[in-house]
């Protein structure tokens, strides 16, 4: 059986499981908005970026299963990335498989805002290749240059 974990492009058929990870409390104190999204915003939110050629949204499948999602919004000549692991899923290093598989398909620079706090993260993103540029108002902000 194949175990490797895989990304493809969001459709409209991920919105209910991309709502929940959203809403999850781990996934809201992470983000820059810590608010519940409500199902209307959610959906206009996924259609507009699911149409959209300057964001990118990506779930990643292991053996078909959905274990989370990479996003990526274009910003000037680069790419801010975000992340999200399904709460099942987390603490098996599938972030990090995630940005891998994103990075192999994508030969830009690309950024990432990371709470202080979320250690984890921050992990990732430095095994991943992505460097410390700055902090601000708790936030650290990574870059990752082309190869
Ligand atoms: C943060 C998140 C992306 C991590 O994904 P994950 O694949 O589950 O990551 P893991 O649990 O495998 O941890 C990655 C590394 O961080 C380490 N780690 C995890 N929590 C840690 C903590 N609190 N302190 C120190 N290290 C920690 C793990 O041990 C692992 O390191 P190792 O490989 O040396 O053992 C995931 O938990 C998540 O989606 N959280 C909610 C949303 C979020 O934070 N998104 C990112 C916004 S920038």
């Amino acid at each position: 059986m194949k175990t490797e974990l895989q990304l493809r492009p969001a459709n409209m058929n991920d919105a209910d499981c991309l709502l929940a990870w959203r809403n999850d409390r781990a996934t809201r104190e992470a983000s820059l908005c810590t608010a519940r999204v409500e199902v209307a915003d959610h959906i206009k939110w996924l259609r507009s970026a699911i149409s959209n050629d300057q964001q990118r949204l990506y779930i990643a499948e292991v053996n078909h299963r959905a274990v989370g999602s990479i996003r990526a919004d274009r910003e000037g000549e680069c790419w801010i990335l975000s992340w999200t692991v399904a709460p099942r899923s987390r603490g098996k290093g599938i972030a990090q498989q995630m940005l891998k598989c994103f990075i192999e398909g994508c030969n830009e620079t690309l950024l990432a805002q990371i709470k202080v706090n979320n250690i984890a993260s921050q992990k990732v993103a430095v095994r991943a290749g992505f460097v410390l540029q700055d902090v601000q108002d708790g936030i650290f902000f990574y870059q990752r240059n082309a190869d």
